[in-house]
């Protein structure tokens, strides 16, 4: 049964899922299908962990804490929403490549687990998603960002799957091989889930959606049937009138 209320310019849809789920390439085309608006909140994460070791900060020294606790009043973060143009920036600085980077990736764990960065960037995250309309793309959007999402989703894929997708991401000529991919994401998983603010967890009323075996299109075929069936919104080319128009 679908939910009242909900249009597409209301709509948000949670997807939530461990590192190399599928999360973000599903989610912005998802967004794009339903011309909605997209937030990777991993990215600000990310931008967060950059920013403080740009200034010399090591997040992975537990003695460092107050220090990143301290910058986080004067965090400037500019993100897109756009599922087709996305950018990151922190002041003036595009940092859009930078925090894919292995120093940010290592060090993105030990920075979100500070309960102080969570409530701070907690506040940032509903700032931007504001009325809605948006899919938003993380680790805890269904339980704690947004637990009245009409839609949830959470992603999961075998871990070996996983690190074999996020190894293709990587140029062949980084000499990190599967294993040592594997092992990476196997660490994050275990910090992001076993932290005490907010862990990855999956909401109850979340469908869980096994990638393991799926191609992108099928996983998108897949949350656009939920959401149809949840809330009635469907792609917006489909529904007569322009891409973006409400339904
Ligand atoms: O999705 P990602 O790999 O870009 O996320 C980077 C890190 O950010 C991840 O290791 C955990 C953290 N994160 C989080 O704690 N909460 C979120 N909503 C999104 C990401």
């Amino acid at each position: 049964m679908p939910a009242a209320d909900v249009d597409r310019a209301s709509l948000v849809v949670a997807v939530d899922g461990p590192s190399g789920s599928g999360k973000s390439t599903v989610s912005r085309e998802v967004a794009r299908e339903l011309g909605l608006r997209y937030l990777d909140t991993g990215a600000i994460y990310r931008a967060l962990t950059w920013w403080v070791l740009h200034d010399g900060i090591d997040p992975l020294d537990p003695a460092s804490e107050s220090a990143v606790v301290d910058r986080l009043g004067s965090f400037e973060l500019g993100i897109s929403t756009d599922p087709s143009d996305q950018w990151v920036r922190v002041g003036d600085v595009d940092v859009t490549a930078a925090i894919r980077g292995s120093d940010v990736t290592t060090a993105v764990s030990a920075v979100s687990a500070i309960p102080q960065v969570r409530g701070q960037l907690l506040t940032l995250q509903r700032r931007l998603i504001g009325a809605g309309g948006i899919v938003v793309e993380g680790r805890d959007i269904g339980v704690t960002v947004c637990p009245a999402a009409p839609v949830k989703i959470f992603l999961t894929a075998s871990a070996v799957e996983r690190a074999g997708r996020r190894a293709r991401e990587f140029d062949t000529t980084d000499e990190r091989d599967v294993s040592a991919v594997q092992a990476d994401l196997a660490r994050r998983d275990r910090l992001d889930a076993s932290r005490s603010a907010s862990p990855l967890a999956e909401a109850a009323d979340a469908v869980e959606l096994d990638t393991t075996k799926l191609d992108i299109a099928q996983v998108v075929a897949a949350a656009l049937t939920l959401v149809r069936e949840r809330t009635g919104v469907i792609p917006a080319d489909r529904v007569g009138g322009r891409i973006g128009e409400p339904r």
